[in-house]
């Protein structure tokens, strides 16, 4: 196994060379742009991560590594069209920096160029990438679709949350190691505990993306803060300052949530408020720590050695942590 770091870097040196595009400009610079942009690269890294979990070079498993970060990168330009954002990893989103028609079809492309990726594998390999892939895609459209139709109504539940945010963002983490896994050819029961860890890992990922979009600094988050709020998304933060709260602070949270107040600024202050005064933050932050540990209980369950599960368990700790 290498470090971390180790394989960050490999990695950026595989989508340096990948990031060479000919013409139109105006297809592939935002293409450029927006893969080379500081990304934390945490997908691509469980893949070599996973990989060498079984005994297998994470060389053999670069290209699928590629395909995650890719995909990603076109659900982030998408996802900054629906979401109206203005920055991404503290530059201009692509829709800012050229238009919204650029974001679409750049991000289109990307997707094209994310399954070609898979090319580069035989067989049962190559069958399995990419159909565990497109399952993994749909999916993902499903949560994003539930998560703009949320914006407009009143009540969402915990569970219907926590189906959205496994869609939208967790079970990319999960595809991200399985295909770790795939390329090992390791056992069925390890690809699915590697799904599993990375699933849980993704939901307090999440979780974690949803506090920061709050509380976050906008130096090191690189995202508008306050952007969920001013979007109106149902987050943990908002079903449970809505459960805990009564009265005044209630009424308040729900009307500001159902119209579009001209000051945004003094709406975010607000709610901000109240999801601390509520112990809706507290409520997200436990949860964060909830689904890192059953991640953690998954990694116990799987047959590899104790430095391997350490390097695993580093890496959701780092997760945890973030402010990034
Ligand atoms: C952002 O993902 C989208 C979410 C699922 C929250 P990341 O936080 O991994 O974004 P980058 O790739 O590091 O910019
Ligand atoms: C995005 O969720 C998930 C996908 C991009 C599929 P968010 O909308 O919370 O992601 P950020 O905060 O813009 O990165
Ligand atoms: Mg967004
Ligand atoms: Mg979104
Ligand atoms: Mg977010």
């Amino acid at each position: 196994m290498q470090s971390i770091k180790t394989y960050q870097e490999d990695f950026l040196a595989f989508l340096e060379q990948f990031v060479v595009f000919g013409e139109p400009k105006n297809l592939y610079d935002p293409i450029k742009y927006i893969l080379t942009l500081k990304g934390k690269r945490l997908r691509p890294v469980l893949t070599l991560m996973t990989c060498e979990v079984f005994d297998v070079s994470y060389k053999k498993a670069l290209h699928a590594a590629l395909a995650i970060e890719v995909f990603h990168n076109f659900s982030l330009v998408h996802d900054d069209i629906m979401d109206n954002a203005p920055l991404r990893r503290g530059k201009k989103t692509v829709h800012e920096k050229w238009d919204v028609n650029t974001g679409i079809l750049s991000g289109d492309t990307m997707l094209i160029l994310a399954y070609q990726l898979f090319e580069h594998y035989d067989g049962t390999m190559a069958q399995q990438l990419s159909k565990l892939f497109s399952k993994t895609a749909l999916q993902v459209c499903e949560g994003q679709q539930h998560d703009v139709d949320y914006e407009t109504i009143d009540t969402v539940s915990i569970p219907e949350y926590l189906n959205m945010i496994n869609y939208k963002t967790a079970v990319l983490l999960g595809a991200a190691m399985q295909m770790g896994a795939i390329v090992a050819e390791t056992s069925e029961e390890n690809q699915i505990a590697s799904y599993n860890f990375g699933c849980y890992l993704g939901l307090a990922f999440q979780l974690q993306d949803d506090y920061l979009d709050a509380f976050g600094n906008i130096e090191t988050f690189g995202k508008q803060v306050g952007g969920d709020i001013i979007g109106n998304k149902k987050t943990y933060l908002y079903i449970k300052a809505l459960e805990f709260s009564s009265g005044e602070d209630k009424n308040r949270l729900q009307h500001l949530f159902n119209t579009s107040p001209k000051n945004s600024d003094e709406k975010i202050q607000i709610v901000k408020r109240i999801f601390e005064d509520s112990g809706a933050a507290k409520a997200t932050q436990n949860e964060i720590l909830n689904y890192t540990n059953k991640a953690f209980m998954v990694l116990e369950t799987m047959s590899i050695s104790k430095e391997k599960k350490a390097l695993l368990k580093t890496f959701g700790e780092t997760l945890m942590k973030r402010n990034v």
